[in-house]
């Protein structure tokens, strides 16, 4: 689901962007034990306006990252972000996270991580979504993610301010074990804020 213009505002600003940089990357950081290995290829899912792709390249050091969102206005942006930065370590689709072989054409085993920023809790069907992700990582690469939970979006200023898909939401208790169901082993994760936000690595097993 696509946001609606509040949330555009509230993910897109100097603020924002100072936590991703000086917190949310660092803790990613220190759950993944460290920075990707040397020439790493990562897929990041719903990238909204670039930045978290910059720190993808940046913070995690990966080599070449593949972006994509379902908002080609928000491709339009993270382009003109990222043509300032890493114009040739970037690609950008406009596509769905649960199909990302129409979008780079991605064989099974592509990718040595895969990044969700705050993006799957807007997707419907998010069991799809790490399916997805599942297929597309090497056994041994990392899904890093930073995910807002059902008990985060029932707030009232959730409901009130912002738009997401009202049914099926998960928890940290119901989104962990669903990556284990998929191949996907949990290294450390985190809830913060009475388990609003969940922060986790997990690595595709052989
Ligand atoms: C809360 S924003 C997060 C954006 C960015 N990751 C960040 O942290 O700033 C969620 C993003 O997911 C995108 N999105 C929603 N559903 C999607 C889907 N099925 N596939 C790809 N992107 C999607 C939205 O367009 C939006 O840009």
């Amino acid at each position: 689901m696509l946001m609606n213009r509040i949330e555009k505002a509230a993910i897109d600003n100097a603020g924002r962007r100072a936590l991703q940089r000086h917190y949310e990357i660092p803790k990613l950081l220190q759950l993944a034990g460290g920075p990707l290995p040397p020439g790493a290829h990562a897929v990041e899912i719903g990238c909204g306006p670039g930045y978290g792709t910059r720190l993808i390249l940046d913070g995690f050091r990966a080599a070449q990252v593949d972006a994509l969102d379902l908002d080609p206005g928000m491709i339009d942006k993270a382009r003109r972000r990222l043509s300032r930065h890493h114009p040739d370590r970037t690609r950008l689709a406009v596509g769905d996270a649960t199909d990302l072989r129409s979008a780079f054409g991605a064989a099974d085993g592509s990718y040595d991580a895969a990044f969700d920023f705050a993006i799957i809790h807007h997707i419907p069907n998010w069991r799809a979504a790490l399916a997805e992700i599942a297929r597309v990582l090497k056994p041994g690469g990392l899904f890093v993610f930073e995910e807002v939970t059902a008990h985060a979006l029932a707030r009232p200023s959730y409901r009130l301010l912002f738009d997401h898909p009202t049914e099926d939401r998960f928890s940290a208790a119901q989104f962990l074990p669903e990556l284990h169901r998929h191949g996907l082993t949990v290294r450390d994760a985190c809830t913060r804020i009475s388990g609003d936000y969940l922060f986790g690595v997990a690595e595709r097993r052989a």
